[in-house]
């Protein structure tokens, strides 16, 4: 007889890419620490090093001689994810680490057919690793541009999760990201949803960031985060020791605010998911 026992489906983490193409506007800061605090709550998650800098990767204390197989090497094709991550300082972090390599990543897969799936085919194929099989989030840290590197996290991802530096030009080039997540939805990946937008860097003695702040709120309504994150010397001081914020100085405001981005991050994927 036919053996009818359900069998479990791995279930596929949820993918969330950290993407504006500014500089400086805290991507890596919140892929590190969202992460951190979304694995202090019992989450397995799995950071994607998309920027050639690496910065991520240095944030958790990964040097440049322990990145054995990077993104460049996952997007080549040539190793798994899963045989890309390696365990972090922090209990159910994984990181899968970049190097300068991938600076060169779009000439190599740039003329194949599958070029912007490249990461995509690499989640999926994550379930099927034990070692990985209960992910519950992976994090992507994109690079500063919406280049082919970029178009691969969104491609690959439930949701973009935007920050924003709470300075003048804030909102400039916002529509071209979101022009780029249109057509990312339109041809490559329908299911892709903005989770949210993030003000990060927030300065509470300085009327500007106030100002930046309302004009965010107004703009974009409730796609913004409740929770803004401060600017905080601790957050920027925590990389050079490889390690999150939340584990080099947890009481500070900038650790406490990741925390409760976290809980909303949550919150948001629970209703995403409840849509879907
Ligand atoms: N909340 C914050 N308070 C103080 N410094 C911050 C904060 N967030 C980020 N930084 C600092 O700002 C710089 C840019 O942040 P980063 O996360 O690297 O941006 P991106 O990845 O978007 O280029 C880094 O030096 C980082 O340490
Ligand atoms: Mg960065």
């Amino acid at each position: 007889m036919t053996d009818l026992t359900p069998v479990a489906l791995p279930r596929r983490p949820r993918v969330l890419a950290l993407a504006n193409q500014k500089g400086g506007v805290g991507k890596t800061t919140t892929a590190i620490n969202l992460g951190t605090a979304l694995a202090a709550t019992g989450e397995k998650v799995l950071i994607v090093d998309l920027d050639p800098q690496g910065n991520a990767s240095t944030g958790l204390g990964i040097d440049r001689k322990s990145r054995k197989s990077s993104t460049y090497d996952v997007l080549c094709g040539d190793v798994g994810l899963g045989q890309a991550m390696q365990e972090t300082a922090v209990p159910g972090l994984f990181l899968a680490p970049s190097t300068l390599d991938l600076l060169g990543v779009e000439l190599e897969i740039a003329s194949s057919k599958d070029r912007a799936h490249r990461l995509k085919h690499a989640i999926d194929e994550l379930m099927y690793d034990q070692r990985c099989s209960d992910l519950t989030y992976v994090l992507i840290d994109c690079p500063p541009s919406l280049s082919l590197i970029t178009i691969n996290a969104m491609t690959a991802s439930d949701a973009v999760l935007v920050p924003l530096q709470c300075e003048f030009f804030a909102l400039e080039g916002l529509s071209q990201l979101l022009k780029t997540v249109e057509q990312v939805r339109a041809g490559l990946n329908p299911r892709l949803a903005i989770q949210g937008v993030v003000l990060t860097m927030y300065d509470a003695r300085n009327n500007l960031s106030g100002q930046v702040m309302a004009d965010v709120r107004e703009f974009l309504g409730d796609k913004v985060y409740e929770t803004v994150i401060p600017r905080n010397v601790r957050i920027s001081e925590a990389p050079s020791y490889g390690k999150p914020a939340l584990l080099y100085d947890l009481r500070c405001s900038g650790s406490q605010a990741y925390l409760r981005l976290a809980s909303e991050v949550i919150k948001r994927e629970r209703a995403l998911r409840a849509a879907a």
